[in-house]
């Protein structure tokens, strides 16, 4: 059954609202009210869909009484309702925000055609909004695509912390979007006016990490010819990015954690301390409590890093995430290229949502850009085009004639790539191990690994 809309009637004379009410009890819940007064007190404390305002009354007058409507709530639709002699002050509330007016004496018709209009406009917007709601959803939250109930979480999560400053540490596999959410949570907060400066704890050459971190004084050490200031310095007002944290030297944690307690850094070479105010979001792909167990990672530091944990899970665990992703970056690198490749075929969607991706979404987006780059016509993307990881990963029914489409060459390539990655990550990418086991000499699986696009590790 279908809710009834409200309409609330506001006349000073008792049988105009009882002539109103009698039209329109049949299809509107009604209530009728003798003054603008009285009218806004209901208005504050039920939802009314539409108010019937009668011009001329002794306190408040309707024009007046209509104002306060609209500034209690644009969203409240009002018709005026005006003896002939006060039609011009009807007319002119339509310049004040009302929808539409009728003067007495009216025909029951009149009304009723008048009221449903505003109803049938007022289910429009409902269902607008409704329709508007549901595409920003199905957006993510700032740019970051998801569906996922995760994923929601951490937005909602994000919103939260943005506006705080406390540590963050973001841990999730490799390309599962740690950097993007870090971004988001420094565009989102009270920050945002500040840097956002990131260290890659791993890309960095040790020793010049240091450096990296805090600057040095002219002269500091061999080769400073000047002074440098460090990332600490740069970050100030800001959020600074500690990516891959797992990979900082012990000396440098110690250091570190001294920076978070004292809130200040000493360039080197220098032993003025400078006050910095930073937060800082730090990012891990590897297990970081067992490198705390194992000694490799202060303790101490960690608790401070980890005021605030965010675990993004792996596409694979939020596989419903993959066919808006895939239409993200196929109008992202539509645009980019200039091409108009309309998306993927219904197989080769359920292709996608079979594999593995270890690589997440970052190896989705670049499998996207190739594919978009390579595509030549205005055709939906299918089997013959996906690499062959995708058709014959793990989960994956291999579809052999597909396969056998591409020919020996990639298929062997493909499955021998499957073997050596699998042998290299059971041997924790020990390569002579790796190789004594593949029955080859460790030359070769370099150069096999190397031919076959695996990077080794280490
Ligand atoms: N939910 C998402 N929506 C849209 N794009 C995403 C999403 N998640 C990740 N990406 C994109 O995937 C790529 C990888 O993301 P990002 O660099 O943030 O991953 P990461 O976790 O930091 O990876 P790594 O551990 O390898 O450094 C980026 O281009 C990013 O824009
Ligand atoms: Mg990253």
């Amino acid at each position: 059954m279908e809710i009834k809309r409200t309409i609330l009637i506001v006349d000073d004379e008792l049988g105009a609202r009882e002539s109103l009410g009698v039209i329109l009890e049949d299809e509107y819940q009604v209530i009728s009210v003798a003054s603008g007064k009285e009218a806004l007190e209901v208005l504050r404390k039920e939802p009314v869909d539409l108010v019937l305002l009668d011009v001329n009354m002794p306190e408040m007058d309707g024009i007046e009484v209509l104002k306060k409507v609209k500034t209690l709530d644009d969203e409240i639709d009002v018709v005026m309702v005006s003896a002939l002699n006060t039609a011009r002050k009807a007319v002119d509330a339509i310049k004040f925000g009302a929808y539409d007016y009728v003067t007495k004496p009216y025909e029951p018709e009149e009304i009723l055609s008048t009221v449903a209009q505003v109803m049938e406009r007022r289910n429009l917007y409902r269902k607008l909004d409704y329709l508007r709601k549901q595409v920003e959803e199905s957006r993510g939250f700032d740019h970051i695509i998801s569906q996922n109930e995760k994923m929601l979480e951490i937005f909602q999560l994000i919103k939260k912390v943005a506006l705080t400053s406390t540590n963050i540490m973001i841990t999730g596999e490799s390309g599962t979007g740690k950097e993007l959410i870090a971004r988001s949570i420094h565009r989102t907060g009270n920050r945002q006016e500040g840097p956002f400066v990131a260290i890659n704890c791993a890309a960095i050459p040790s020793e010049l990490m240091e450096s990296e971190m805090f600057g040095h004084e002219r002269g500091a050490f061999t080769g400073a010819h000047s002074r440098t200031i460090g990332k600490f310095e740069y970050a100030n007002g800001g959020t600074l990015f500690l990516d891959e944290i797992s990979a900082l030297r012990s000396d440098l944690q110690a250091k570190l954690l001294r920076v978070l307690q004292e809130r200040e850094i000493e360039r080197i070479g220098s032993n003025k301390p400078i006050k910095v105010d930073i937060r800082v979001i730090s990012a891990t792909n590897t297990n970081l409590e067992n490198a705390v167990s194992q000694g490799k990672f202060r303790q101490d530091l960690y608790f401070r890093l980890n005021v605030v944990p965010i675990y993004i899970p792996p596409l694979r665990e939020r596989k419903g995430d993959i066919p808006i992703l895939a239409r993200h970056f196929i109008n992202k690198f539509n645009t980019a290229f200039n091409k108009k490749v309309p998306g993927f075929t219904g197989k080769a969607l359920n292709a996608l949502a079979k594999y593995y991706w270890p690589g997440n979404i970052r190896e989705l987006e670049n499998l996207i850009e190739r594919l978009v780059v390579l595509s030549t016509g205005e055709e939906q993307i299918d089997l013959q085009e996906m690499p062959l990881e995708i058709l014959t990963g793990p989960d994956s029914e291999i579809q052999i004639s597909e396969v056998e489409k591409l020919g020996l060459v990639r298929v062997r390539g493909a499955i021998e790539k499957r073997i050596v990655t699998n042998i290299l990550e059971a041997t924790d990418w020990n390569q002579s191990e790796a190789a004594k086991i593949l029955k080859v000499n460790r030359n070769t699986l370099i150069q096999k690994a190397k031919q076959l696009g695996i990077l080794l590790k280490k």
